[in-house]
């Protein structure tokens, strides 16, 4: 099938009480592995790409690993999705350029102002058959550019998103409510410790997502910043020369518990960038005369592989489900 939006993944995702993964795509192994692990276990995917990604690798370049990948895994649903997009020019190109879903986040704007741009998104995508994902509420973290500092987040309020989603229009909305991006979403003074000395982090606010499904009912959530950050691969980074102390990430029963209420799609980043960063260092280390790209990309994307399948079965609950 052709590439699709996420109206009908969502629609089946909230029926069902699970949630659709929505990964970041680079390069043509995180694609092929991504999809490869879809394809097999019958899930429906989304592959995003955000702005730093579009830098890096080019549009048309990822647009067309993408399509290379619908065309070899045709039984499944795959959406292409503009991940953090930051101002209307940029999701206009991508509405133009073949996207079927896009991000318009203008979390970090004033109420106002982050309505009147995500209608203005709204109005081209679906003049164009796109979809759009919103957000309300800030999440810690670095993304792209925007640094968002510990302290300066702050939880979706419930009381504003019904008066959000019907003067934009939007699709489906991003919500803060305890996650964060990158692989070290809180400060060891936020957490406790458990017996092996691992970092627990503190719950989710499960509070404010119920009370945003009882003003939303059956409107498709989104929970950005969900990598959970295997302690398993942080281990394997720091036992080969990396760096990364006291790195932490979401529970994933959290995530899980999530998925079975309004949240449908569920998006990962970091923990493949730490799957194929530990798999590579691990590789160089035993393999020091190695100097042919292949041979170490190839494990890379196989751990890419098998983190998605990880998050289809145990996470999200989306296999099977096409
Ligand atoms: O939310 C951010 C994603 O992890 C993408 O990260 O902007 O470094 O590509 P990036
Ligand atoms: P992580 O950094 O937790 O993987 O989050 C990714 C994300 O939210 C992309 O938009
Ligand atoms: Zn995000």
């Amino acid at each position: 099938m052709p590439l699709v939006t996420t109206t009908e993944m969502f629609k089946k995702a909230y029926d069902g009480g699970y949630a659709v993964g929505a990964f970041n795509v680079n390069n043509m192994e995180i694609v092929q592995g991504i999809t490869e692990a879809a394809g097999e276990l019958k899930s429906p995917v989304i592959l995003q790409v955000s702005k730093g990604a579009r830098a890096y690798a080019n549009h048309t370049y990822l647009v067309k690993l993408v399509e290379a990948a619908v065309l070899e895994n045709p039984e499944i649903p795959i959406a292409l999705h503009l991940d953090h997009g930051d101002s209307f020019e940029l999701c206009k190109s991508c509405i133009d350029g073949g996207f079927t879903s896009v991000m318009i986040d203008m979390s970090s704007k004033p109420f106002e102002e982050n309505i009147a741009i995500t209608k203005q998104v709204v109005e081209y995508a679906h003049a164009h058959g796109v979809v759009v994902e919103a957000e309300l509420g800030t999440l810690e973290g670095v993304e792209d550019e925007v640094v968002v500092e510990a302290g300066q987040a702050s939880y979706t309020r419930p009381e504003e998103v019904e008066e959000f989603v019907s003067r934009t229009g939007c699709d489906s909305l991003a919500i803060a409510i305890g996650t964060s991006h990158g692989a070290y979403k809180f400060r060891p003074e936020q957490c406790t410790r458990n017996e092996k000395g691992i970092l627990v982090p503190p719950p989710l606010r499960f509070d404010v997502l119920e009370e945003v499904a009882k003003r939303l009912p059956g409107f498709p959530i989104v929970l950005h910043g969900s990598s959970s950050v295997p302690q398993e691969f942080v281990k394997m980074v720091n036992g080969y020369g990396g760096n990364m102390p006291d790195a932490v990430g979401i529970p994933e029963e959290q995530l899980r518990k999530a998925a079975s209420m309004a949240v449908c799609k569920i998006n990962i980043d970091s923990d493949i960038r730490l799957a194929m960063t530990g798999v590579i260092r691990k590789y160089f280390a035993e393999h020091p005369e190695a100097f042919d790209p292949r041979a170490y990309l190839k494990p890379a994307r196989q751990a890419v592989k098998d983190m998605v399948a990880h998050k289809i079965v145990d996470v999200l609950g989306s296999d099977g489900r096409i």
